[in-house]
């Protein structure tokens, strides 16, 4: 295995371009390197898979990318953009309007409803009551979900929970969408929905980042890395 440094290659074409970014937590009995000088470069329209081991870093990657968390060192370029420039409410403003994410825990609000949940990141952005419903269906729609609009998370299967998620997610259209272990909670047929409906944004043209554990389902991206003790390779 071949340790992905100086795949960082500038190139016009990169939504995402991370130079030898490290990131450490600290806590009362020591020091974890969750991420350890890892180098990336993704394309526009590019749909790649990240694998590896429990605990290796694939999460604090994802959280990184999607500008939930900030790296300790090295340089993180959104499309373009030094992220370490940005201000806050950039920050907040890109992640709502580009960024789609479908977490490994589905993270839904449990108080809402399912076309709630779905239609609330579109709240954020703006966007009209209107303009929120008829997104928020046609999302469902795709995910197979129109008879559970009004149900609340918890009485939902866990994975229609997840498909819930993956509807919140390609509602607002966003130019990337970074999926953590999306099938981690599904059957084998529900799984292969979710890669199909991964695999239909990226053939529109989106980008596409997969965290998951599954070889079977890494196989549907163009580009396989794996990330080890928070070292990326490819
Ligand atoms: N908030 C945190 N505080 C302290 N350590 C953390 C925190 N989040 C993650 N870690 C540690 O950082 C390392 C990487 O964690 P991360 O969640 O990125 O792994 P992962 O590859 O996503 O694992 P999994 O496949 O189990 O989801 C682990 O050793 C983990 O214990
Ligand atoms: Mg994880």
């Amino acid at each position: 295995m071949k340790e992905s440094r100086n795949v960082n290659q500038a190139n016009g074409n990169a939504l995402i371009n991370a130079a030898d970014i490290s990131r450490h937590y600290t806590m009362a009995d020591g020091t974890v390197q969750a991420l350890d000088n890892v180098s990336l470069t993704v394309n526009v329209g590019e749909f790649i898979a990240i694998t590896g081991p429990s605990g290796s870093g694939k999460s604090t990657l994802m959280n990184i990318l999607g500008l939930l968390d900030t790296c300790d060192s090295g340089t993180y370029m959104f499309s373009g953009l030094d992220t370490k420039t940005l201000a806050d409410n950039e920050l907040s403003r890109i992640r709502n309007e580009r960024i789609g994410f479908i977490f490994q825990s589905f993270n839904l609000i449990p108080t809402l409803s399912v076309v709630e949940n779905v239609a609330l990141p579109l709240t954020y952005r703006g966007i009209p009551t209107a303009k929120r419903l008829e997104r928020s269906l046609s999302a469902l729609e795709a995910v197979g979900l129109s008879g559970r609009l009004s149900h609340k998370p918890y009485e939902l299967s866990g994975g229609q929970q997840q498909r819930v998620a993956i509807a919140r997610a390609i509602a607002a259209d966003p130019d990337l969408i970074l999926a953590d272990e999306p099938c981690g909670n599904l059957d084998s047929r529900s799984g292969k929905e979710v890669m199909e409906l991964l695999l239909s944004r990226h053939k529109c043209g989106k980008t596409v980042i997969l965290i998951t554990h599954s070889l079977s389902d890494a196989k549907y991206a163009d580009r396989i890395l794996t990330v080890c003790d928070g070292k990326l390779y490819k």
